[in-house]
């Protein structure tokens, strides 16, 4: 295969041909979600090892790489996958994607990509204005006005925690950059917070033990009546709080914390509040669900992914400010052959991200933007909570199935509760049903009771899909109690 413009063009014309495809059949439900062959078996049969050491790829030969390659990916667009917090994305932002795949600007800095670097802006003050954080009439004015909101998109949300925790150090600590961290900052977290969180707080050197949990109900959500002991106890102690965190939404459960509450004890007693929205600030899109995050103004930063609830391509989360100034404080740092003084047509994120070299990543966003339009992706989120509401009703109306809460967000968490309750029986029933491979489901532990999870962000999952999927969870637990019982007389 050569890099021409020939190539490109037979290339991506069997692509497009093989790719329409699976799409076509990915969503008609043919074949399965997943299916999951040993990797050494997988590698040959998309001959790995030979195309590695011998190299051609043809138009002629390319099907013997990608049938295999299609074949054995998770199928997002079969109205049967429900797994994970993960996109099913809008055939928009994979144009994006491929656009970006010829071009590639990396366009942290202006001049490597000026056209990526003003879609970038342009998303970024389009998601300050749907939280409230953006002052300006236009979206594409990028002048900095004092005050304003900020932000920068980041490859996720994981980044974006850790860049909105940076920001938070420099405004309690501003010589942390320069000299390292005072030994008294601690952040209090909802105890059931992502990992992500943990994570950043290690990384930045402060500890795991910095990491405070503050206490959730058995549901997950955060119980703000903590925060006033907690806080104290950990001034008594001669420690100081750097941030306050809460979930919109637990990654669990799918609910929210009640920001409104937490961020006032925050605002009263004058502490960063983030609010960790990268599933659930998508609600802020729908007039109906936005009360979830009311109180979001009181926040001071706020990370949002795009690549959840917005229907984008993986990577693409957004790290938010109510006020700029945090973000252009966030990294003190130079870099001489970057940051050097320039005469500039537009702007570098390059100062502001953790990242040196960042794909477009606002062009995915914003092509599905443009065939949606911004009421076509409010209607979707609406949608998608609208209809895990019914499934809720339709799952818990079935007298051998529970759920333990009423869905906010599109994640629901049920169990199958004829036979067992224990944690092992529903891991068994989502490993048997995954293996059928109807149906693609994730599980989660709340509590310490095992439940079965999906999370609704495919529009062609109908209330059809769930019968199906109750039906077959019926059967496989029938199948599992079965072989139990099998078993024990045998023993
Ligand atoms: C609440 C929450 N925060 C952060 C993350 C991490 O986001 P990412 O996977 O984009 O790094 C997740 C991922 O599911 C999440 O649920």
């Amino acid at each position: 295969m050569k890099s021409t413009p020939t190539s490109l063009s037979k290339f991506g014309n069997i692509i497009l041909k093989k790719l329409t495809t699976y799409f076509g059949e990915s969503q008609e439900g043919k074949g399965k979600v997943l299916q999951q062959i040993p990797p050494t078996e997988m590698a040959a049969q998309m001959n790995l090892e030979s195309f590695i050491r011998n190299g051609g790829l043809t138009p002629e030969n390319v099907h013997t790489f990608l049938d295999p390659y299609l074949e054995n990916s998770q199928q997002m667009h079969h109205p049967g996958y429900m797994g994970h917090q993960v996109a099913v994305p809008h055939i928009a932002s994979g144009m994006a994607d491929m656009i970006h795949g010829v071009i590639n600007n990396p366009m942290a800095i202006y001049e490597m990509g000026p056209s990526a670097a003003v879609l970038e802006g342009t998303i970024v003050n389009w998601m300050l204005e749907k939280v409230g954080w953006f002052r300006v009439e236009s979206i594409t004015d990028f002048s900095p006005i004092e005050n304003n909101g900020g932000g920068v998109l980041t490859h996720g949300g994981s980044l974006a925690n850790l860049t909105a925790l940076l920001a938070a150090r420099a405004q309690a600590a501003p010589n942390a950059w320069e000299e390292g961290n005072p030994d008294d900052l601690v952040v209090l977290c909802p105890e059931v917070s992502h990992y992500s969180v943990a994570r950043a707080i290690s990384i930045m050197g402060l500890g795991k033990q910095a990491a405070i949990p503050v206490p959730v109900n058995r549901f997950e959500i955060m119980q703000p009546e903590h925060l006033q002991p907690i806080f104290t106890k950990v001034k008594n102690e001669g420690k100081r709080v750097m941030a306050v965190i809460a979930n919109a939404c637990a990654t669990s459960t799918g609910l929210y914390d009640p920001i409104d509450e937490i961020g006032q004890f925050c605002n009263e007693n004058n502490l960063w509040f983030h609010v960790d929205g990268a599933h659930g600030a998508a609600a802020l899109l729908s007039q109906n669900d936005r009360y979830l995050l009311k109180g979001i103004e009181r926040a001071d930063s706020l990370i949002w992914d795009t690549h959840k609830m917005l229907r984008t391509t993986t990577l693409c989360a957004a790290v938010l400010f109510k006020n700029q100034k945090h973000l252009a404080q966030t990294f003190r740092q130079k870099g001489s052959y970057i940051f050097h003084e320039k005469e500039q047509v537009g702007f570098d994120m390059m100062p502001y991200a953790i990242e040196c070299t960042k794909a477009g990543l606002g062009s995915k966003l914003f092509w599905v933007l443009a065939a949606e339009g911004e009421q076509g992706l409010s209607q979707f989120v609406e949608n998608q909570l609208l209809k895990t509401r019914q499934f809720y009703k339709l799952i818990q109306s079935h007298p051998d199935f529970m759920c333990p809460y009423e869905p906010q967000m599109n994640i629901l968490c049920f169990q199958y509760i004829k036979h067992s309750l224990e944690n092992d029986h529903q891991l068994a029933i989502r490993n048997a049903i995954i293996k059928r491979g109807n149906y693609y489901i994730s599980s989660a532990e709340v509590n310490g009771r095992r439940y079965l999870r999906f999370v609704l962000l495919n529009q062609l999952t109908t209330a059809e899909t769930i019968k199906g999927l109750m039906r077959e969870i019926v059967e496989v637990a029938e199948e599992i109690d079965f072989n139990q019982n099998q078993n024990q007389n045998q023993n």
